[in-house]
């Protein structure tokens, strides 16, 4: 029997040394084939005499079944190992661009879109949308610009044939009339903002027909103009990047808010350059505002009980400015050379965390 038990180290050490599927093979059909050594030895049960066999029998096959399983296992552990080696031999590497070469790229309007996005939704702002086509109700009258008011004329507005409930229809000039739409749909309190498209008759250097605004609505029982400081300061550092840039509020007017003011970000021109920061100059980059009691009232909001802030921003005006983008017009017109130049990589998602573009 001594002979078996180093016969049997011997068959389970070639089992456990099998490098490969191919070498487990092989020492299985040593040990187990039809010329295997166990084989061979139960072959032998036949010429014992009856009482051996069975001694011999039950030891033997104690050995074949040991085998047998030390081969599954190592089975086992092979083919675990082959996976690994192939998952590690196919590896994707996911942070690759997805094709190198690629030639689509974010249109510098969608990328600041979602880099105003990502500073407000870190506040915990919301995102809404209204239509481009409004009545006169919605963008002016609700927002406290009733005919013949002088702002009406400011704003260049294109009428659209026909009327819409007996109202005027307008391409919104602004995205303001979104206010109005969040405060019917639901109670207060309203955190959010709202990028979308906005149209004036206008065009030059610094105006087109079609352009980008993002507003932004706080209305419940506790904002005050502290807040709306504190929100607009905190999102013109992180927006354009400089943790100590100067942030100014200038008293305006605009008719749906009260108090109003005009925001001004620190620059300087010196050297015929241009740069944001600390400087000797200032720049107007939005309009902002207690929202205007009556402008609550419109919506059916309780005045008494609730109050909030409001601003509106060019979103073309603040690309321009980060990314040194001298024209406006250029960024309609679909100039493949234009978008290559100024345009973002696609998987480059914004975010505080991953960087908000450069
Ligand atoms: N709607 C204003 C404009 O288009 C901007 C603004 C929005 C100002 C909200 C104050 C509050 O000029």
């Amino acid at each position: 029997m001594d002979d078996l038990a180093s016969l049997g180290l011997r068959l389970k050490a070639a089992i456990s040394e099998a490098a490969d599927l191919d070498q487990l093979e092989k020492a299985r059909l040593a040990a187990l084939g039809r010329k295997g050594r166990i084989t061979e030895l139960m072959k032998g049960l036949g010429a014992m005499d009856a009482a051996a066999r069975k001694d011999a029998g039950v030891t033997l096959n104690a050995l074949k079944n040991e085998i047998a399983a030390a081969i599954e296992a190592r089975k086992a552990e092979l083919e675990d190992g082959t996976l690994d080696a192939r998952l590690l031999d196919e590896r994707v590497d996911v942070t690759l661009p997805a094709r190198p070469g690629q030639c689509g790229h974010i249109h510098p309007i969608s990328q600041t879109v979602d880099e105003v996005v990502a500073i407000f939704g870190e506040m915990g702002f919301t995102v809404a949308e209204g239509p481009d086509i409004e009545d006169d109700w919605y963008n002016f009258t609700a927002l406290n610009i009733p005919p013949e008011h002088p702002a009406r004329q400011e704003h260049d507005t294109f009428y659209l044939p026909g009327e819409r409930d007996g109202q005027r229809a307008v391409l919104r000039t602004h995205t303001s009339p979104v206010q109005i739409r969040a405060m019917q749909a639901g109670a207060p309190p309203h955190r959010l903002i709202v990028p979308g498209r906005t149209y004036r008759c206008d065009y030059d250097a610094t105006h087109s027909p079609m352009f980008h605004q993002v507003e932004g609505l706080v209305v419940d029982e506790t904002t005050h103009f502290g807040h709306l400081k504190g929100c607009l300061i905190e999102f013109c550092r992180a927006f354009f990047g400089v943790d100590d840039l100067p942030v100014r509020f200038r008293p305006s007017y605009f008719p749906f808010t009260e108090p109003s003011a005009e925001v001004d970000i620190g620059c300087t021109r010196q050297g015929g350059g241009f740069r944001i920061g600390h400087g000797d100059d200032w720049l107007e980059i939005l309009g902002c505002g207690m929202v205007n009691p009556k402008v609550l009232e419109n919506c059916g909001v309780d005045s008494t009980r609730y109050q909030g802030f409001a601003f509106g921003m060019g979103l073309e005006r603040i690309a321009m400015l980060k990314y040194g983008i001298p024209d406006l017009r250029t960024f309609f017109e679909s100039d493949l050379r234009w978008l290559r130049h100024y345009g973002f990589a696609s998987l480059d998602v914004p975010s505080l965390v991953g960087g908000l573009g450069s």
